[in-house]
């Protein structure tokens, strides 16, 4: 097949977040984190993994860099660790914690690597969950503070800013399905979790603009898709909430300043309301520069009655999966694209997640990893075809730089271009590390 050529522009990048790489997990000042505390809770993460050393970026940062250079990244995308910042949460600043994303952003700078920060990737001081996490406003407070900390150390020299990344895991997997930390099972308390997370995304977002910091801001959902198995009302319908649960629902109170009024029916109905206060969404609305995306999966799928939360059932039409069960359906890639841009106009859209698990290793240096190239050659194929059709998408982040601490499976679960020995942590890059790095140069898939 002929390639086809992204816009000269077009921004390449990678993404890794804190927890998943950092390590030095009590250096340095450094406070605990809920992941901190969670992985040490027996049945929690697959073989009780945690992140104390994880990749050790927090050392080994300038190698890492060297990798990210000669792949010819144009942005990487990383997450400060808020409990390396202000060890409580909120108080007094830990200035060793800063000085280590100081250096990091002046090391990316030198190489022509723009720094994409993300504030708050799931790392939450365990100090404040004490005190109630996400569920009590003052977390909300306490990210504004810590937000305006960053944005006047970093400012100017970080352009772009994520809020949060991906809300529905932070809210809903977290506190209602209960797989990630802090690990609740309440859907109240979920609901509340993500009004919560809006508020503080908003909030920050105004305070960016009131501190007159040059760059753009924006936040980074999860979304999936789901494409009716027929054209049954009771199975569009499935899909639509399930869909929704993902993106209407964190998406339009940020774009229209509401809640989507059929999702807060079906909570409702399940005995959980929005505790939203006056002056709320006005703050949520707050106007963003861009909206990122994180996309990896989706499926055909039915109504299903046990089906979960949304009754919504996967149809298991034969798809491929990546070695953690994913199926592969780059056709929901562009659908979900088709479906933001028409529901929410011309906002500037970064992919600022996409990738795939599989466990390949080294054989006399070389990791061939194959299936991860055809998975991002499909949907690099797919996004370019949204592109094409309009969709304003400015760049594209690979998920992940490193292989690294993949939350509740721990270091079983692979999705690096760069291959990490977890023992020796030597980094071996793969063959998709080559492929992306001949994707960049030539701006074509
Ligand atoms: C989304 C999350 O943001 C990231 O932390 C995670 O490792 C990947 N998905 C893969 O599951």
């Amino acid at each position: 097949m002929k390639p086809v050529q992204f816009p000269q522009d077009f921004i390449w990048g990678a993404a890794t977040a804190s927890y998943q790489i950092e390590g030095a997990y009590d250096e340095d000042g450094r406070g605990m984190s809920i992941w901190d505390t969670f992985a040490r809770i027996p049945g929690k993460v697959e073989n009780m993994d945690n992140g104390d050393v994880a990749c050790d970026s927090y050392h080994r940062f300038r190698e890492d860099i060297a990798f990210m250079k000669e792949l010819g990244l144009k942005a990487y995308r990383f997450s400060i660790a808020w409990p390396r910042i202000f060890p409580e949460g909120t108080g007094e600043l830990n200035p060793e914690g800063l000085a280590y994303y100081d250096a990091l952003v002046d090391a990316l700078l030198e190489n022509g690597i723009e720094p994409v920060c993300t504030l708050y990737h799931w790392d939450l001081p365990q100090t404040l969950q004490d005190a109630g996490g996400w569920e009590n406003r003052a977390t909300v407070d306490a990210f504004v503070e810590y937000a305006k900390t960053l944005f006047r150390a970093l400012g100017g020299r970080i352009k772009t800013w994520i809020t949060i990344n991906e809300p529905w895991c932070v809210s809903f997997l977290s506190n209602y399905l209960g797989l990630h930390a802090p690990g609740n099972k309440d859907l109240q308390l979920a609901v509340t979790v993500s009004h919560h997370l809006l508020l503080a995304h908003g909030r920050a977002v105004r305070t960016f603009r009131e501190l007159g910091i040059p760059g753009e801001i924006g936040f980074a959902p999860n979304v999936t898709w789901m494409e009716p198995y027929s054209s049954r009302k009771k199975d569009a319908d499935a899909c639509k909430r399930e869909n929704g649960w993902y993106m209407e629902w964190f998406m339009d109170p940020v774009f229209k300043g509401e809640y989507p009024s059929f999702l807060v029916k079906w909570f409702r109905e399940k005995g959980a309301e929005v505790p939203v206060l006056e002056g709320d969404m006005e703050l949520i609305r707050e106007k963003i520069d861009f909206l990122g995306i994180n996309y990896y999966s989706g499926s055909v799928a039915k109504y299903g009655e046990q089906a979960g939360l949304m009754a919504c059932e996967p149809v298991d039409m034969g798809y491929t999966r990546t070695d953690n069960g994913w199926p592969i359906y780059p056709e929901g890639f562009y659908k979900a694209l088709s479906y933001i841009g028409g529901r929410y106009g011309d906002i500037p859209i970064y992919i600022t997640e996409n990738g795939a698990c599989y466990n390949d290793g080294p054989d006399r240096g070389i990791v061939a990893d194959q299936k991860r190239i055809d998975y991002l050659y499909q949907h690099l194929l797919q996004l370019h075809r949204s592109i094409g059709n309009g969709i304003p998408v400015k760049g594209y982040f690979a998920w992940s730089l490193l292989d690294n601490f993949e939350w509740a499976f721990g270091y079983s679960m692979r999705f690096g271009l760069i291959h990490v020995d977890y023992d020796t942590l030597v980094r071996t890059p793969k063959d998709s590390y080559y492929w992306y790095q001949d994707v960049i140069e030539t701006g074509e898939v």
